[in-house]
């Protein structure tokens, strides 16, 4: 999978790629996250990439011409998708990177400051994904979260180790509570049923688990399931 990132600060989209399971990905050739300065398809001598706000207001607003050439210069491979990250997009999910997991390359475009003029969305069409009701810097973050996620869905990215078989949403629940040693501390004790070696007892606890939890912690999506059972 390949990940072409339009940033204007390309070292906070390489960093994440330096560290851990991301950096592992990279190096065995599970990903490629490759990045795209917007500054650099500037005309003026002072690299401008954003202007005030016609009809007034305040803060700065990404010009067109900078975005829209950069965007147009990154190699398209067959199977591809374009994403803009913004608070007005749909919000980002455990099914929607699934869905995303399925292309060869996603084009992601991040914002900053006010965000884009709006042709950039009218001559690119990206499809719009969004983390969520708050509103951030940057498009940065939000792209890395879009990458990992979908990252983690690739063969090769996570070992047995991490493996995402049993994590919260992959079948519309929250993961059941985990519990590593020592068995006992501060006085709370790993619950019997995790230590008796009956994995048919561990599997029935665990389900009953995550459906309690999701019911408490998440409502809506209990409900969700609950209605598909
Ligand atoms: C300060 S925000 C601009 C917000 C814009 N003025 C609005 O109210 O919709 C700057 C950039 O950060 C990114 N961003 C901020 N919050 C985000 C979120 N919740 N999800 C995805 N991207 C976000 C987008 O790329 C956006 O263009």
């Amino acid at each position: 999978m390949r990940f072409d990132v339009l940033t204007l600060f390309p070292e906070l989209i390489q960093s994440h790629m330096g560290f851990s399971i991301m950096k592992r990905a990279s190096d065995d050739g599970v990903i490629e996250v490759v990045t795209h300065n917007p500054r650099d398809y500037t005309h003026d001598k002072h690299r401008k990439v954003d202007d005030t706000p016609f009809g007034g207001g305040v803060g700065m607003v990404l010009m067109p011409q900078p975005y829209v050439d950069c965007y147009e210069n990154v190699s398209r491979l067959e199977n591809s998708v374009t994403i803009m990250m913004t608070p007005q997009g749909e919000p980002l999910t455990d099914g929607i990177s699934n869905e995303l997991a399925q292309y060869k390359q996603i084009i992601i475009l991040c914002g900053h400051y006010e965000g884009f003029d709006e042709r950039i969305r009218e001559i690119i069409k990206p499809r719009e994904i969004s983390v969520g009701d708050f509103v951030l810097t940057g498009g940065e973050l939000p792209a890395l979260c879009l990458i990992d996620s979908v990252s983690r869905k690739l063969d090769g990215t996570l070992g047995k180790i991490e493996s995402a078989h049993d994590d919260s949403f992959s079948d519309g629940l929250l993961e059941y509570p985990q519990y590593t040693k020592p068995r006992v501390y501060r006085g709370l004790e790993v619950p019997e049923v995790l230590l008796n070696g009956n994995h048919k007892m561990i599997e029935e606890y665990r389900k009953e688990q995550k459906i309690i939890r999701t019911k408490q912690k998440r409502p809506d999506l209990y409900e969700k399931w609950k209605n598909k059972q």
